[in-house]
């Protein structure tokens, strides 16, 4: 009621609340080495699980032979697609509504499938036992591209299915197909760019794995998973196994990073689970690094084409695209299930486009199954690259300064709310005014100063200057129109209030790394007069903390954060009435003062009453007219999602010798409205920066023509560190959201949404004067060598 924090101040009071830099709490135990992850849970008893996976990537299995496995000693059990088919477990469901092998019962469809599980009393023995597993293959022809695979005459991957005769899986498409075309007819200027996003991994330094403990005693399955969704992993582990919900708890304890990579649920925990109930002993089981990169979920490899249709000025009309997307063996997508090109939608990005037309095409091959939402929201990763690579086609088929073609194109601020020829309800955006900041900080002009001269000068370096001005699109749902599994997606949290004036909040999110022990606190913090000190945030365990839907797509702060904000005024409104009964005033004779945190009597400010006398009220001397106690639960269906943006401009220096590609600079200007936690966010942006680059310079899960994954570990798959991360220097601005209870939007995805197409147009800019006009991520000196050679620039 007194309007909620205020953006422009953003003090916290000194109380630890919005706007405050306080020091994450979760870390003195992980800096300590106290950290309880997955795998350091060691019970009584407890037994291991290895899986025995399939070398080939397209197979029939004639006979699994498990005898000599069985002899070795320390093995318990061996299991295969027959054993767990008794128990009605051969198969699972994945989240788009396919069913996938848990143990191969016919035909391998990517290569390191499941195919057995052994059970052993320590790891190494269950490593020897399946190294003792015989699998008779009958190995058959793989296609491992989208393209291939949609070839009359590509191997049928998916035979089992009943109506399956190729390996289409299913057309998508948005927009007005009609209007588009007609912009595109009447354009005075219309470009057309192919570009390929290429397959990634998202990479947590620790991988998947649970510790499945079934007590026969009370017929209860506790399962410790590294799971970033523990209550919807709970509704469809009880699905799947038959075993009551009430029955089965999920506890995510730390988790080691998430990424999209740990919301599926994957054969192995199945496998676990199934072996702890049948033989009643607690089983562990832990990925190894390469079946991570090779069996869980990936993310992109869509194939694009894009269009933009301009007038000569630069105003631009129309886009078009099309999508070929690679969906591995089974349609494994993990996303809200009413999209199923997720939000690639959004592809107009941050420009007011009259008519947009995008269609997509899935298809099955012979690679593992994903489509995770990788440090993104569902596809809008691959839209951001799309529309902001294309404005920079354009930029140069014009002859124009991609920074002034933004400028002409972008929503205006005065437009929003806002909506996109797609469909989208834009919240809020000053996107103009974040580009400014960003040429400002970055010295744009005099970048293109040296641009130009070491052209004229024919130097051995060359300057590339790239521009990513994105929109993104976070906080899933509202529950109406995004569920995961039928699931709506709202989120939740319960607030308690103690007698000595300390609280718990217990939240439906899960944090993997965020920093939501301390920002969550510090909305209670804000939102009660509270110091950040005395509220302890639980959150990962189904068994008491309130449902929700978990984190992914940058949703915990718009939904669980909203949800914390209202659970927290709720529990002032009781308080207030505390305070009345204590100060011998009428109710509405009662004000919060969000500076002092205190609660006094309107007109005189001396008559006042703390959060913590007014806790000890609760349980000590409760008015009548209330309840005992202190708290409140919320559970929060967001009316709409919310929009941050930024912009990035990267600077490169590309070498005409050896095509290396070195940052000079690297300005991130990042809008996630009202800001929680300074210091949170530019954690947050640095990392995601660092995992833009890994994308736009080194990583690729690669197959061979034979299915063979060539790049699923880490001597292949090449992941940036310390040495390949510039200096980023960041900048914000602040719009708040209009309709989050503290004007907050997401902001752990932007930078790896937002900073691949400004590493690219950076590279593709050095080399524009020569006619190039793309080249593929990701950028290895090789590849850019090539394009150099490609455009006569190389030395
Ligand atoms: O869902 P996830 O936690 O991955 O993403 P997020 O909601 O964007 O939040 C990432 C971290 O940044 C959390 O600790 C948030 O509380 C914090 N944050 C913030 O301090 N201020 C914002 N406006 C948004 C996020």
């Amino acid at each position: 009621e007194d309007g909620g924090p205020d953006p422009e101040k953003h003090c916290g009071h000194g109380r630890g609340g919005m706007g405050e830099g306080v020091k994450r709490k979760e870390d003195k135990r992980f800096i300590t080495g106290r950290g309880n992850y997955v795998d350091d849970i060691k019970k009584p008893g407890m037994l291991h699980c290895e899986i025995v996976r399939s070398p080939h990537a397209h197979a029939r299995i004639n006979e699994i032979d498990t005898s000599r496995a069985m002899e070795v000693d320390g093995v318990v059990a061996v299991l295969t697609a027959e054993d767990l088919a008794a128990h009605e477990l051969a198969t699972m469901p994945t989240l788009m509504d396919d069913t996938q092998d848990v143990l191969v019962n016919d035909k391998v469809k990517f290569q390191s499938q499941e195919v057995a599980a052994v059970i052993a009393e320590d790891r190494y023995v269950a490593k020897d036992g399946a190294e003792k597993v015989a699998v008779d293959y009958e190995v058959l022809d793989p296609v491992v591209t989208a393209e291939d695979a949609l070839e009359a005459d590509a191997p049928l991957i998916r035979d089992e299915l009943d109506d399956q005769e190729d390996n289409h899986i299913f057309d998508w498409d948005v927009g007005d197909k009609e209007a588009t075309d007609k912009v595109f007819e009447a354009a005075d200027v219309t470009v057309s760019e192919q570009m390929e996003y290429q397959r990634l991994h998202p990479a947590p330094i620790e991988t998947c794995g649970c510790v499945t403990d079934w007590d026969p005693g009370k017929d209860k399955i506790t399962v410790h998973l590294t799971s970033q969704a523990p209550h919807a992993h709970r509704t469809l582990f009880s699905q799947v196994s038959g075993i009551p919900e009430h029955k089965v708890r999920i506890v995510s304890p730390d988790i080691g990073g998430g990424f999209g990579n740990k919301v599926p649920i994957y054969p192995g925990y199945v496998v676990a689970a199934a072996a702890s109930v049948v033989l009643e002993r607690p089983v562990k089981w832990m990925e190894e690094r390469s079946e991570n990169i090779q069996t869980t979920g990936f993310a992109r490899d869509y194939d694009m084409t894009g269009e933009l249709a301009a007038t000569e000025d630069g105003i631009i009309k129309g886009v078009r695209t099309d999508v070929l997307a690679n969906h591995g063996a089974y349609n494994a997508v993990a996303q809200p299930s009413k999209f199923p090109a997720g939000f690639f939608n959004i592809f107009t990005g941050s420009y007011d486009v009259e008519a947009a037309y995008g269609s997509l095409t899935a298809a099955f091959t012979n690679t593992a199954p994903g489509g995770v939402a990788y440090r993104c929201s569902f596809r809008v990763t691959e839209a951001v690259y799309l529309i902001e690579r294309m404005v920079k086609v354009l930029a140069q088929e014009l002859d124009m300064d991609p920074a002034e073609i933004r400028r002409r194109n972008f929503i205006q601020p005065e437009q929003f709310p806002y909506e996109s020829a797609t469909g989208w309800n834009y919240d809020s955006g000053d996107y103009e005014k974040a580009l400014d900041k960003a040429l400002e900080m970055a010295d744009y002009d005099h970048y293109r100063e040296e641009q130009r001269r070491r052209i004229e000068n024919d130097a051995d370096k060359l300057i590339g200057i790239g521009i990513s001005s994105f929109t993104e699109v976070v906080g899933a749902g509202p529950g109406k129109s995004c569920d995961i599994a039928g699931i709506e997606m709202f989120d939740s949290a319960d607030i308690r209030v103690n007698p000595t004036g300390n609280a718990v909040l217990r939240v439906g999110v899960q944090t993997q790394g965020q920093g939501h022990e301390t920002t969550f606190a510090q909305i209670v913090a804000e939102e009660l007069g509270m110091d950040v000190e005395n509220i302890t945030v639980e959150h990962g365990d189904t068994d008491t903390d309130p449902y929700g839907l978990g984190t992914y797509g940058s949703r915990s702060t718009p939904v669980a954060g909203a949800a914390t904000a209202v659970a927290a005024r709720k529990v002032r409104d009781k308080a207030k009435s505390i305070a009345a009964n204590e100060l011998e005033a009428a109710e509405e004779d009662i004000e919060w003062d969000r500076g002092s945190g205190e609660f006094h009597v309107a007109g005189a400010p001396d008559r006042s009453l703390t959060i913590t006398e007014i806790a000890a009220s609760a349980y000590m001397n409760h008015p009548g007219s209330e309840e005992p106690g202190l708290e409140a639960v919320n559970y929060y269906d967001p009316p709409e999602m919310t929009y941050p943006f930024g912009s990035y401009i990267v600077v490169v220096e590309v070498d005409r010798e050896t095509g290396e590609v070195d940052f000079e600079r690297f300005v991130a200007v990042d809008d996630c409205g009202n800001r929680i936690n300074p210091m949170v966010i530019e954690g947050q942006i640095h990392g995601g920066l660092a995992q833009g680059i890994g994308t736009a310079m080194m990583e690729h899960v690669t197959y061979d023509e034979n299915g063979n994954c060539t790049g699923g570990d880490f001597m292949n798959y090449l992941l940036p560190t310390a040495n390949e991360i510039p200096n980023f220097e960041t900048g914000y601005t602040v719009t708040p959201s209009p309709h989050h209870p503290i004007g907050a939007k997401g902001v752990g995805e932007s930078p790896t949404v937002g900073s691949p197409p400004a590493i690219v147009n950076a590279v593709v800019d050095a080399m524009a004067h020569a006619g190039t006009t793309h080249v593929e991520m990701p950028m290895t000196p090789d590849r850019v060598w090539e394009n150099l050679a490609e455009a006569g620039l190389e030395r």
